[in-house]
């Protein structure tokens, strides 16, 4: 019988304890981490790199010496968690106020417990009552968490500056590269790449959520050994929607650590007697195979560990969005004559996106009031939805649930429930403030009024949505809150937020367990692995513009599954870089992920409608790939001939899409060397556009992935797509 190749080795997850030490070897995948309890008796950084066999046993190292009478120990010895204390110079896990005035720490190793793939270590400081549980998780795909607990165990209350989830400490090496994401609204996810310099690196967001402008991700190299294709990479990133910071360190002595968890901007949280805090967890992991198999460590484990549905997420549906067709005149009128078109092109989820509820005629009004619109909708939704299950589609809506337009019965009754200081004039950002999510009564009226919306209309699928940066983070206290502002002026609300969102999406989700919900901060302002865990898919742009997608999707697409990513194919030019793209490019690109429909159907013309069919027909021919397979980046958008292939996890089917921006010099375009494909297998290809490829109907894989496929694109703004099944060898010719 024919043996299917695994994509990848399947490498259980485990936790070796070292006997005769208190040292731990932490595997999964093809990476390990070693972590071990010094001669000082705190948690030291091991190892961190290829997976070790069972008869490794690295040592631990032990403190190392400072340097002169100017860097202590605890600054010079790679430690897991070091709060600031005993000299420590750079950036600290933890930093906490007691109550008789000592702001220092030092914690030292009480205990361990390993629980399945869990390992918990925990700490406590030689003279408070403190404790820090530090807890390791290890995933079969080659990921580990990490995150701590801060734990009171005094009977004073103490004050938490800052708290970090982990320290990762990279072997000492001088030719370290970085990578990360930075942009802003509308340009999100442009990837960039630098020498790792002495000095601290930051990045970090501190508008109240995860932010356009950085994204908590990140990848080191090393010069000279790492590409695409092959090389170390050690790559992570924070699951938090709040303020975040990870701070990347290149020591005196080139020890590289990378500490990172909640902002200590502006931070503060108390802890009474018998509290604790949890801080975010902190997701790492190691691989030899280039950025590229580090991308796809990340997919996996995102699509078998951490999305809603995993280990089985449920592939997106094709959508439809009505944003750029009808703006905020949503209507039963016109949306219905939209839905008799998106479901003749084969869509499977019909969204209303905003200007359905309340006063909501434009962006001024209406935030905060989640009920329908009589004048748009006067039989409610009900008409309009049962249109859209009689056209064999689901139906989806637009919220945005934890803001308010002071133009709003919302904020007329409760002025006192957004984010303020009481003589602080108010900044309002698209006419909106913040609703303060950590009141409880907020959380449980933002909970009720769209459990509501959901439990009385047959809606698959909630875009939830979030528009503005946080101005004036203050906590009106009101009633019995004044105890809760003390000492740290309600700054707990960095915290209580994002866990009152994230309590709320979990609650939706068990009451509506077939409910999908969307992730949009105005495009990608809070895509992380935080969110993810609550949210199916996020929409990492309001830049529809498909050469621009190109880029922003290269770059989300290093960190997150596309699986999880969302785009649709609109009308050209579309209002950001004025220029016209052929539809057909504007699919192609649509489709690296989840795809959807946002141009406005109705003006479309009969050929369009007929491409469209046919181009959605494709999609669906290769949907699975695409979502859950494996991601090569064949060619970066930066050629203007991007190429990027998937390739299923049985290798039985790969799809490869070939743009190119614009033809220069009369040259023919690039090979297309594919990868990941069974190598002794034959494959039969399917171009979507015949006359673009001329090869034989049947290529071995080695052929592909050696010397590659000649596609004929000519112009500018060309694209083609070729699926590839992989014959079985009793079939091969
Ligand atoms: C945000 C979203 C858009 C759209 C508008 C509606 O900008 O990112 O897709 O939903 O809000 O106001």
């Amino acid at each position: 019988m024919f043996a299917v190749m695994p994509a990848y080795p399947e490498k259980p997850a485990e936790i070796r304890a070292i006997p005769g030490r208190i040292e731990w070897v932490l595997s999964g995948g093809n990476m390990s981490y070693v972590v071990g309890i010094n001669d000082e008796k705190m948690p030291q950084s091991v190892y961190f790199g290829r997976r070790l066999s069972e008869s490794a046993v690295p040592p631990v190292a032990g403190m190392r010496p400072g340097w002169a009478s100017f860097e202590t120990p605890m600054t010079t010895t790679p430690l897991e968690y070091a709060a600031w204390g005993a000299g420590l110079a750079l950036e600290p896990a933890l930093k906490v106020d007691s109550a008789n005035g000592d702001r220092t720490l030092i914690l030292k190793y009480m205990s361990s417990q390993i629980e399945a793939n869990r390992l918990e270590i925990v700490l406590k400081d030689t003279t408070q009552p403190l404790k820090v549980h530090l807890f390791y998780e290890m995933f079969p795909e080659g990921v580990l968490a990490r995150w701590s607990r801060i734990e009171n165990v005094g009977r004073q209350t103490f004050k938490i500056d800052q708290a970090a989830s982990a320290t990762w400490n990279l072997p000492r090496a001088s030719n370290y590269e970085w990578s990360w994401l930075a942009g802003r609204w509308a340009a999100e996810w442009q990837l960039h790449t630098a020498v790792l310099q002495p000095g601290t690196q930051v990045l970090e967001s501190r508008v109240g959520t995860t932010s356009h402008t950085t994204n908590p991700w990140f990848e080191v190299h090393q010069a000279g050994l790492t590409t695409e294709q092959s090389g170390p990479v050690w790559f992570g990133e924070l699951g938090w929607s709040g303020n975040w910071k990870i701070a990347v360190e290149v020591s005196s002595t080139y020890n590289v650590r990378i500490t990172g968890g909640y902002n200590p901007f502006d931070f503060g949280f108390r802890l009474p007697p018998g509290q604790a805090l949890e801080t975010p967890k902190f997701y790492a992991g190691f691989t030899e195979g280039g950025m590229g198999e580090a991308s796809r460590v990340l997919h996996r484990f995102q699509l078998a560990e951490l999305l809603p549905s995993h280990p089985r997420p449920k592939l997106r549906p094709v959508l439809f969005d009505s944003w750029e067709s009808t703006r905020f005149n949503v209507a039963e009128q016109n949306q219905m004559a939209l839905v008799d078109l998106a479901a003749k092109l084969g869509v499977e989820r019909f969204v209303i996106d905003d200007g359905w509820f309340g006063s909501r005629n434009s962006d001024h009004s209406g935030l905060g009031d989640w009920f329908v619109n009589s004048e748009k909708f006067p039989h409610g939704l009900k008409p309009l939805i049962e249109r859209v299950h009689a056209s064999g589609m689901d139906f989806g809506i637009w919220v945005e649930p934890e803001m308010v337009n002071p133009d709003s019965d919302l904020y007329r009754r409760h002025p006192d429930w957004v984010l303020a200081f009481p003589d602080r004039q108010r900044t309002e950002e698209r006419h909106q403030l913040v609703l303060n999510l950590a009141k409880p009564e907020v959380k449980e009226y933002v909970f009720s009024v769209i459990d509501r919306l959901v439990t009385e209309n047959s809606i698959a699928f909630l875009k939830w949505d979030y528009n503005r940066t946080w101005s004036e983070p203050g906590w009106l206290a009101g009633g019995n809150e004044t105890d809760q502002i003390n000492g740290t002026e309600g700054r707990e609300v960095y915290v209580d937020y994002v866990r009152n969102l994230y309590d709320i999406l979990a609650r939706l989700r068990k009451k509506h367990p077939n409910l999908d919900i969307e992730s949009c901060a105005g495009g990608g302002g809070r895509v992380d692995l935080g969110i993810l865990r609550f949210t199916d898919e996020t929409w990492p742009s309001d830049n529809t513009d498909a050469l621009d997608r190109l880029n922003i999707q290269y770059g989300y697409l290093h960190a997150y599954a596309p699986q999880t990513m969302m785009s649709w194919v609109t009308d050209s030019p579309n209002g950001f870089d004025h220029r016209f793209i052929p539809l057909k490019f504007r699919f192609l690109a649509a489709m690296q992920g989840g795809l959807g429909i946002g141009g406005a159907l109705d003006h479309w013309s009969a050929d369009d409608l007929a491409l469209g069919e046919t181009m959605v027909r494709f999609y669906k021919s290769v949907q699975g790939t695409i979502q859950q397979g494996s991601l090569y980046r064949l060619s970066p958008p930066s050629t203007g001939a991007e190429q990027v292939e998937y390739v299923s996890q049985d290798s039985s089917q790969a799809v490869v899409f070939a743009y190119l921006q614009a033809q220069h010099n009369a040259l023919t375009y690039p090979r297309v060397v594919l990868q990941g494909l069974a190598p002794d297998s034959m494959y039969r290809l399917y171009p979507l556009d015949p006359e673009k490829y001329k090869g034989p109907d049947t290529v071995a894989g080695s052929l592909l992935m050696g010397e590659g496929l000649e596609l004929n694109l000519e112009g500018d703004y060309a694209a083609t797509v070729v699926r590839l099944e992989r014959l079985h060898e009793e079939r091969r010719p």
